[in-house]
């Protein structure tokens, strides 16, 4: 969602924030400022739409702001209050002293705003963030310490924050404090880092500290103090961030998007490795904590996750009930709560989420993990919120995946769903052991398949071109590949804003196929297996209704080249791993039809790479 970054040190600040906005960006971007203390002053700069346009401001003045060593930036997702240049942060006060940076919602900003304006307080732009602004400047006013004046409104508001606070006052120091939206500090030589994320701070410090729930740090050039909302002392717990500054790269290809769908094949590799040494070895999924005798009883399996992530748990009930044949319901965070939810500590309750910060998916698991139920989260950020919800934590390690539209993490996900049913099936000996290492061998091979997939990309691009025209598209598949559809449809969706759907094949009769004419393309997955004769007569039945037919098969069935328009071959695969393969083509077609569109890939309009409000 919005980002944030903050510098405390002896660098021109400016440098360092615009940097770090920049490799937020994904985050969310329909705004941008910055905060600088010049010359004894707090001067705001901001700007609406891309951060290009913040940075032009910033290059005509950039003498004078590169004088500051001390500041704070964002970039926003509106929440409250269109996207322009007054509702962009930072926010201020009055007199202009304080700047305030925030991330989440303020849930009684109008209570706040109708008690400060009572006190005088005038009010410049419709955002839940001002009340801060005002709330810091009002306490300061009566206890005169910034940190303080930070601690006591905290304690007013209520909701999800990330926040980074500076005061003309009080000359080289930056407050900041969270609860239920990240915040890290970077630490290095007599100088100081802030964000929401660690993409801003990698290329400048590997070692940090992660900020938890009500936690208030200040931060001066050569001093870093810790303290919780009731005014404790902290302990710093320090941590070595585990990434590289070369996962910020686009490694020469055009968008990150594409990059990230050609490193696939190594990220199966990766999640792979360790955990599936040989076909005829039991799996080793030693973040699995669940007791072996509890999960042998288990009947029950909850899993709660939003968007990419979702459909990856789709999958995951599939091969979960088919090896363990126990009942798993999959269902979007943002269902799961705010009803009578009916779990307990039987139920395993296992979250999804590439980020972590998915503020639906984190609240769904805090209401099971109240409930009694273990706590599974599977994410590619064990540095996450989620993560500290985690009783198992199964980390997915793709790598920080910086295009909004998630392909290499939506792969790493189906890879430890497949890791996790095989183990749990042979805790429970559920499933004959060749059939579970004939999976194990086509796991093994499955990164050669995929890269004969990215090898061979002509067919998927011609086909991109020539349905790039299309206004709407429909995804039909059963089975295990139902799934497949959703996903391909939601990429499409993401980054061409072409209306997309993912049918289950045999309900398009039970409606959708009323939409069905010769400007309509239908897209089916057509995997060997149980269903595959099922779909193609459901693929007979829409071309009988004249739509435009493209077939994405593993079959090199001639017959289908008298269906279909144009044909998506990929490798012969196991129809239990089909997903894993089936999936890249049309992540591919998303890219080079929205390539074709002139659309922006990697940061499409309206989306943000984590969500983290309900
Ligand atoms: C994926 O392409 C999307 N950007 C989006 O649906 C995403 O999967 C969803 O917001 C969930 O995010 P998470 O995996 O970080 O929880």
């Amino acid at each position: 969602m919005c980002g944030i970054v903050g510098y405390i040190g002896s660098k021109p600040a400016v440098d360092i924030l615009l940097e770090g906005l920049t490799n937020l960006e994904y985050r969310g971007y329909d705004s941008a400022g910055i905060a600088v203390e010049v010359d004894n002053k707090v001067e705001l700069y901001k700007a609406e739409g891309k951060l290009q346009n913040l940075k032009d401001i910033v290059n005509k003045n950039y003498t004078h702001i590169a004088k500051s060593t001390i500041g704070i930036g964002h970039i926003r997702w509106a929440t409250h209050g269109v996207p322009n240049t007054v509702n962009a942060h930072p926010h201020s006060c009055n007199c202009g002293r304080v700047a305030v940076v925030h991330n989440g919602i303020i849930e009684n900003y109008k209570e706040l705003k109708a008690k400060l304006e009572k006190q005088g307080c005038t009010f410049r732009s419709q955002t839940d963030t001002e009340t801060v602004a005002h709330l810091v400047a009002s306490e300061y006013a009566k206890c005169g310490d910034l940190t303080e004046a930070v601690r006591l409104a905290t304690k007013q508001i209520e909701g999800a924050y990330a926040l980074c606070v500076i005061h003309q006052d009080v000359k080289d120091t930056i407050v900041a404090t969270r609860r239920n939206a990240p915040l890290l500090v970077g630490i290095g030589e007599k100088e100081y880092y802030v964000a929401s994320d660690v993409p801003a701070i990698i290329q400048y410090t590997k070692k940090a500290m992660y900020l938890d729930d009500n936690q208030i740090v200040t931060l001066t050039p050569d001093s870093m103090k810790l303290i919780d909302i009731e005014n404790n002392s902290l302990e710093q717990k320090i941590e070595h961030l585990p990434w590289e500054p070369i996962a910020l790269s686009k490694m020469g290809y055009k968008h990150f998007m594409l990059k990230e769908i050609h490193e696939q094949p190594d990220v199966v590799r990766n999640v792979l490795s360790g955990k599936l040494r040989a076909i005829d070895e039991p799996v080793c999924l030693k973040e699995v904590t669940l007791d072996r005798e509890k999960l042998k009883k288990l009947n029950r399996i909850q899993i709660v996750a939003c968007g990419t992530s979702l459909h990856a748990a789709l999958v995951g009930k599939y091969i979960i009930e088919d090896f363990c044949g126990i009942a798993v319901d999959v269902e979007p965070s943002s269902e799961y709560i705010y009803r009578r939810t009916i779990t307990d500590e039987n139920t395993l309750v296992i979250g999804v989420s590439q980020s972590g910060e998915t503020a639906d998916t984190i609240t769904a698991v805090r209401l099971a993990k109240k409930k009694g139920s273990h706590i599974l989260i599977v994410t590619n950020r064990p540095d996450s919120t989620m993560a500290r919800e985690a009783d198992s934590l199964v980390p997915v390690n793709a790598g920080i995946e910086v295009s909004v539209a998630a392909t290499k993490s939506y792969m790493a996900q189906l890879i430890s769903f497949y890791l996790l049913a095989i183990y749990m099936a042979e805790v429970k000996e559920s499933i004959a052991k060749e059939k579970l290492e004939e999976l194990k061998h086509e796991l093994i091979i499955l990164p050669q398949k995929i890269e004969k997939v990215l090898s061979h990309k002509e067919n998927i691009q011609a086909c991109a071109k020539k349905f790039s025209g299309s206004k709407d598209f429909v995804f039909i598949a059963r089975g295990i590949n139902y799934p497949t559809a959703l996903e391909g449809a939601l990429k499409l969706k993401e980054i061409s804003y072409i209306n997309a759907t993912g049918y289950p094949a045999g309900e398009l009769k039970h409606g959708p196929i009323a939409m069905l004419d010769e400007s309509m393309p239908v897209l089916s997955i057509l995997m060997s297996g149980k269903v595959y004769e099922k779909i193609l007569s459901n693929s007979e039945e829409a071309k009988a209704r004249n739509a435009r037919m493209i077939a994405l098969t593993d079959s090199t069935d001639p017959k289908l080249n008298e269906l279909f328009d144009s044909t998506i071959r990929v490798p012969e695969i196991c129809e239990l791993l089909s997903p894993a393969l089936a999936v890249v083509p049309l992540q591919l077609l998303a890219y080079y039809i929205a390539e074709f569109l002139g659309k922006d890939v990697d940061q499409p309009r309206n989306l943000a790479k984590s969500v983290t409000v309900e």
